[in-house]
């Protein structure tokens, strides 16, 4: 799988709410245990110790709910800094294949497709804070708004964290992680995350496993 400059290979796992991308991300991780190369998960926001203050105080700090869709970028993008330097080019340097929860398409996703930031802010900050470091291969987890719904109310036991957003904010999402897969083909994979569970980790593992 040495497929990265460094060595390693950098996975990311897109996707909406409640679609299932983080249950299937620990899956993939323990099937691939068995190759032998070192497995790092991990995910944005957050994913170093900095990162994941920076993410405490965007997603629960109150005084944060209203920040607006430039200040969310810029915050997620000194994570995403730091969380690329302290833990991600260091694991790719080693040759690890890194699978990370999110990256920069969930900031076109969110920040642009969601929020409305433009798309030069949007360049900018993912620009700045990546260097250009781009993943290998980019799982997308496509769910109708409706389903996703149903997922992340019965895991939240009822309490739905994104319940101020009406559906046309996850259609909008849903929208851009699927452009980004049109545009970017060689890159991205989108798959049906209605499909049964043991089906996509098989799925998954299996596109990763081309890459030895
Ligand atoms: P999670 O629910 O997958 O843990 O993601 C946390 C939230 O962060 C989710 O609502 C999407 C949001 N997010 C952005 O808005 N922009 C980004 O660049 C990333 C990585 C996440």
């Amino acid at each position: 799988m040495p497929v990265n400059s460094s060595g390693g290979l950098f996975v990311s796992f897109e996707g909406g709410e409640g679609c299932g991308k983080s249950t299937q991300l620990k899956a993939v991780a323990a099937a691939l245990h068995s190759t032998g190369r070192e497995i790092i998960t991990t995910r944005e926001p957050g994913g170093s110790p900095a990162a994941e203050a920076l993410r405490r105080t965007l997603l629960e700090d109150p005084a944060c709910r209203d920040l607006n869709p430039l200040a969310t970028g810029l915050l997620i993008a000194a994570g995403r800094h730091d969380h690329l330097e302290t833990v991600v080019r260091p694991a790719l340097k080693r040759g690890a294949v890194v699978l990370c929860d999110r990256y920069v398409d969930s900031t076109w996703a969110y920040q642009y497709g969601a929020d409305g930031l433009s798309k030069e802010n949007v360049h900018s900050i993912i620009n700045v804070a990546t260097q250009g470091l781009k993943t290998n291969i980019t799982f997308i987890f496509d769910l109708p708004v409706a389903a996703a719904r149903a997922r992340w109310q019965a895991r939240d036991h009822g309490h739905d964290r994104y319940e101020g957003y009406d559906d046309s904010y996850h259609e909008r999402v849903r929208a851009v992680f699927l452009e980004r897969a049109r545009a970017e083909p060689e890159r991205c994979r989108v798959l049906d995350a209605s499909l049964p569970r043991e089906t996509l980790t098989a799925q998954i593992t299996a596109e990763i496993l081309k890459w030895r």
